[in-house]
Formats: structure tokens, C-alpha cells, sequence
């Protein structure tokens, strides 16, 4: 079968041509980097993780009535998704504190924040993603107050409901990052939840011993980090079945 034209590369998914108009094909790879991207590596088996985990928390959200890209997974390391204008902000949403935010404010991490906060940053690479305030979004036209008032209210309830189906799993939701796009129906216009949500992007803590089990274990030379993907999806009951034979397996492209 001929391949699809491909329209983007990120640093860990590429973005090919959906067989309909309105989709494309959404590919995982096992490619890792740090944000500033002073660190590049692989982690094994990432891609194809990913995608599950991925799917499984995009369809759990959805059940719940928070709308998505996701269509549907097509194989161990691509899905279908609904095709979308990004919004350009990366939404991250800390209920302890971590990373930047304890570096920024001196807070030590592990300590659990009074409320939880919404933090937006402006999704250009070559600014090294900025922290910008609702001022900057609004005044930039990047998104209005009605947009933004949407993705406050789905960011709320997506991390409301991670946070009890991970803790439900024995794991803490420290942070997280989502991204959002605007779906066009004829001419109506509704935000969804786009992207990815995997240990790329989710600080996932467990619950017992805090020990990381998300990207910070590649960031921070933690070792053990193909594992700690891998423990993500035991817990959630989602490991591939053929378990870890399939993450090595010839990346499917069809
Ligand atoms: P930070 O503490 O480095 O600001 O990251 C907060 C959360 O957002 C953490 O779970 C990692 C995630 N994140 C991304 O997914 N992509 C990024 O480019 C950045 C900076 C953070």
C-alpha cells in the first residue's frame, strides 16, 4: 500500500494524511527529547505505549462527555484523529508541585499544592515555549474569552477525572499538559482535546512511594524508563498482549 503523505514531524509523533478529508493519521515514535532540547534519546517501546495509553485515556474522556480528536487506533503505533486547528498554547495543570514550577517559586517538590493550577504557555519552539498569562492569549488573538473559558472548564474536569482513575491505580497526578484545537463542523466551531496524554506529558508519582514513573526518569537520568511506561499501562490494564515482544516489534506503517 502506497504511504500517506506525511504533513508534520514533531519531536515524538508525526502527522500523516487521513484516509477521509477532516482526518489524519497520528504516529508515535520512540524518539524522546527534554523541552529545551538539550537531551535527545530513544526509549523503547515509547511509541507504542503511548498510543495505547493514550487512546485509553482519550476514549475514558470522552465517555465522560469531554470531547476529543481521537477516532480511533489503527495499529500498535498510529490512530486516526479528527484533523483540527491547534490552538497554540501548551495548558498545564499542577495540582503538586514539580519541575518548573519548583524551580520558578522555590516550592520544594511533593508539596502539594493549596488549589489546583492552571498554567498556559505559548506553543512556539523557537521562544522555548514562553509562560504567558490569559492577557497575552486574549490580547494575541490566539484564543478569546469564550475559548478560553471552554478550556478552563475541560481542563478542570479532565484533571479532576485523571486524578481519580490514576489514584484508582495507585499513581498520584502530579502535573500535566494538555493541548487543544479547534473542531469545525459546517460553521459551527467546538474545542477539543487533541494531542496526546501519556507519561510524555502527565508527572506520574506512585501514590505509595513516589517514585517517578513518567518522562522525568529520561529527563533527570533516573534509569528504568522504559519500565515505568510499561508499569503505567500494567496498571491500567492496558499493557499490549503480546507485552514486550510487541514494543520492539517493525513499526507499523500501512
Ligand atoms: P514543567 O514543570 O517542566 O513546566 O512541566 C509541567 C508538565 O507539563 C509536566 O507534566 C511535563 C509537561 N510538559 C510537556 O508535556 N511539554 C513541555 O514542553 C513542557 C515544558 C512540559
Amino acid at each position: 500500500m502506497a504511504r500517506r503523505r506525511q504533513l508534520y514531524e514533531g519531536k515524538a509523533k508525526v502527522l500523516f494524511e487521513g484516509p477521509e478529508p477532516g482526518t489524519l493519521v497520528q504516529y508515535f515514535k520512540d524518539d524522546a527529547s527534554t523541552a529545551n532540547g538539550t537531551k535527545k534519546g530513544i526509549i523503547t517501546g515509547k511509541g507504542v505505549l503511548n498510543n495505547r495509553i493514550s487512546e485509553y485515556l482519550m476514549v475514558r474522556l470522552g465517555e465522560i462527555g469531554v470531547p476529543t480528536h481521537f477516532v480511533r487506533r489503527l495499529n500498535m503505533r498510529e490512530q486516526l484523529i479528527r484533523e483540527v486547528e491547534i490552538i497554540p498554547l501548551q495548558v498545564v495543570v499542577r495540582n503538586v508541585a514539580a519541575g518548573s514550577l519548583s524551580t520558578r517559586l522555590g516550592i520544594p517538590e511533593g508539596t502539594r499544592l493549596p488549589r489546583s493550577i492552571i498554567e498556559y504557555y505559548y506553543k512556539n519552539e523557537a521562544l522555548n515555549a514562553p509562560m504567558v498569562a490569559e492577557e497575552h492569549i486574549t490580547a494575541f488573538g490566539w484564543a478569546n474569552t469564550a475559548d478560553m473559558d471552554d478550556i478552563v472548564a475541560l481542563t478542570l474536569r479532565v484533571n479532576d477525572f485523571l486524578s481519580g482513575l490514576f489514584l484508582g491505580v495507585g499513581i498520584t497526578l502530579i502535573d500535566f499538559k494538555v493541548e487543544y484545537g479547534r473542531l469545525w463542523e459546517d460553521d459551527d466551531m467546538r474545542i477539543v482535546l487533541a494531542d496526546e496524554i501519556s507519561p510524555d506529558n502527565c508527572r506520574l508519582w506512585d501514590s505509595k512511594t513516589n517514585e517517578k514513573m513518567d518522562k522525568d526518569r529520561f529527563r533527570r537520568d533516573l534509569g528504568r524508563v522504559e519500565e515505568a511506561y510499561q508499569e503505567v499501562a500494567r496498571r491500567l490494564g492496558i499493557l499490549p498482549e503480546a507485552g514486550s515482544r510487541d514494543l520492539k516489534g517493525p513499526e507499523a506503517m500501512q
